[in-house]
């Protein structure tokens, strides 16, 4: 995408921040919006929850490299806020054609579980719970995760991800 307009978010951005990795995967995960880090670099989770989740996929076995990843919004925030509905809207043709043929959708987070699923989530009590999706016109199944950013300070969103990548591996094509 070189150049977008379709919301205000393009007003505030250095960059356009596009997918990373493998644009095959059967697995895709999904972030919320790029942050600082991201905008000047226009690559997804390169900086502080990128790291996080980097760390686990090492940790589980996953290669980075493999899974596909992506953000509800392509331009950062003002202030790192959460993105509007209306935001997400406007980017979510983009976000339907970059998971239309995946297996399994892993949405990092509230806002991400928001957009996919169509209502708010409890992390609490629905962390790595799956839900079908249906996205244009194919039914995806959505698990929803905590966002590496909620790892920093509770240990039980650090467990808790990390096994949502393990459920994520197991949706790769075995070696
Ligand atoms: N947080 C997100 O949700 N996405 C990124 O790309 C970086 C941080």
């Amino acid at each position: 995408m070189i150049s977008c307009e379709d919301c205000p978010l393009c007003e505030g951005r250095q960059n356009i921040v596009m997918p990373d990795g493998d644009p095959q995967s059967p697995v895709a995960f999904v972030g919320e919006a790029p942050g600082a880090d991201e905008d000047r670099l226009g690559k997804p989770f390169v900086g502080k929850s990128g790291k996080v989740l980097s760390r686990l996929m090492e940790e589980v076995g996953l290669a980075r490299s493999s899974v596909f990843i992506t953000n509800t919004v392509k331009c950062r925030p003002p202030n790192n806020r959460d993105p509007t509905s209306k935001e997400m809207e406007a980017c979510y043709p983009r976000l339907e054609q970059e998971l239309k043929d995946r297996k399994l959708i892993i949405a990092l987070g509230r806002s991400a579980a928001k957009d996919l699923i169509g209502r708010d989530v409890k992390m609490g009590s629905e962390a790595n719970t799956m839900i079908p999706v249906m996205i244009a016109g194919n039914e995806i199944k959505v698990l929803i995760a905590y966002h590496p950013a909620a790892t920093f300070y509770s240990r039980k969103a650090l467990e808790s991800l990390k096994n949502s990548i393990e459920i994520a591996k197991e949706y790769m094509p075995s070696k």
